[in-house]
């Protein structure tokens, strides 16, 4: 890896490598825009195979970030870190307490929450050495009913947009993955009278489901070719991809998965099949904008509810661009978050 080329063609501002040997603490931030507002994103605690693997991971992670920050219209940029760490036994508490050192030493120009592999109770020992952090239990509490309304609402709008009325009733949704975005989604979209086909590879999850919101079931290396108007990817990342995308039935697909495309190239895939596709990152945005709307902004519940259901009107406009410009949604949304955050580095 070249790191200056690298951070340049991503756009990244500042990429910073941790180190307290005391307590076997090894971790990366990296601010990818501080355009905004402060660089906000999660601290992620994962084993990789290589440093380089954690610096690809950390510079793609709060990239994302950026862009789904300036979609959602917050004052706030991207960021996010990771602490490298593997099967061996460790002092969490320790290594936390230096991560946090570390994100205070940026002066606020990047602020951790909790991520994959770190808890709201990790967040308090990052709490003991920096100010600069979201995300502590009882604050705005868990983001995923958040997360799952605002998908709700990109499905609304991809809804009409693409048949000219938001009203679900009726229309069939494959919702996959039950965990806690895709069973809060369920319910909600069982209330607005969808029918539901689901799967998870927890048994409990899908007779919950089936038994409590008249849902069928579907075998879950196949809930993306079953017969559905919506397909709602709501557990892994890379859903969309080379085998998936011919076997697909859905003429919308919006879910609160992280990164679904396999591939860039999987947006373009999808446009030029007919497929509508929310990009995960626009309709995903429900949880950091609730989570920012309290804890950055200081808004009231009520006001940050209303920056939730804004994903409806973001979704319409994405949807728009990219049927003027020819473009994918996926493209359409990138250009957006680009062009804003340039304008505000102006
Ligand atoms: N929680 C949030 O607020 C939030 C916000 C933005 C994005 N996301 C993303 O949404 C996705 C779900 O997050 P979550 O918080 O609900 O996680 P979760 O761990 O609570 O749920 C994931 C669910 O997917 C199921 N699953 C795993 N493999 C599966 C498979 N092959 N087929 C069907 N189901 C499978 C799991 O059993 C689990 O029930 C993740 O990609 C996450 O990064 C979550």
């Amino acid at each position: 890896m070249e790191p200056f080329r690298t951070l340049a063609a991503l756009g990244h501002e500042q990429l910073v490598l941790c180190s307290d040997p005391t307590c076997g603490y090894r971790g990366i931030i990296a601010v990818h825009s501080t355009a905004l507002g402060p660089a906000v994103g999660g601290t992620r605690w994962w084993h990789y195979p290589s440093d380089e693997a954690a610096i690809v991971d950390a510079l793609r992670l709060s990239r994302g970030m950026s862009f789904k920050n300036a979609l959602a219209e917050l004052p706030l940029g991207g960021g996010k870190s990771v602490i490298l760490g593997g099967p061996e036994a460790v002092d969490r508490a320790a290594i936390l307490r230096a991560h946090g050192r570390f994100v205070d030493r940026l002066g606020g120009s990047y602020i951790t929450a909790e991520d994959v592999g770190t808890s709201p109770a990790d967040m308090e020992f990052i709490a003991e050495t920096t100010r600069f952090v979201a995300g502590l239990a009882g604050v705005s509490g868990d983001p995923s009913p958040h997360t799952a309304r605002g998908v709700l609402r990109a499905m609304e709008a991809a809804a009409r947009h693409r048949w000219g009325s938001s009203d679900l009733r009726g229309r069939r949704v494959a919702v996959q993955g039950l965990g806690n975005v895709g069973m809060n989604l369920a319910k909600l979209l069982a209330a607005a009278g969808a029918r539901l086909v689901v799967s998870d590879i927890d048994r409990a999850k899908v007779e919950r489901a089936v038994r409590e919101l008249d849902a069928t079931e579907a075998e879950p290396e196949r809930i993306h070719a079953v017969e559905a108007e919506i397909y709602a990817p709501c557990a892994l990342g890379a859903v969309l991809n080379d085998d998936t995308i011919p076997e697909l039935r859905a003429q919308l697909i919006v879910g609160g998965a992280n990164n679904q495309l396999s591939e860039p190239r999987h947006g373009r895939e999808l446009a030029a099949r007919g497929v509508t596709y929310v990009p995960d990152y626009v309709a995903n945005a429900g949880g950091v904008s609730y989570g920012g709307s309290i804890e950055v902004l200081a808004l009231k519940p009520e006001e940050a509810l209303a920056r939730v259901d804004r994903i409806f009107e973001t979704t319409i406009m994405v949807l728009d661009r990219a049927a003027q410009e020819k473009i994918p949604p996926s493209d359409a949304a990138d250009r957006i978050a680009i062009d804003r955050i340039a304008r505000a580095s102006r």
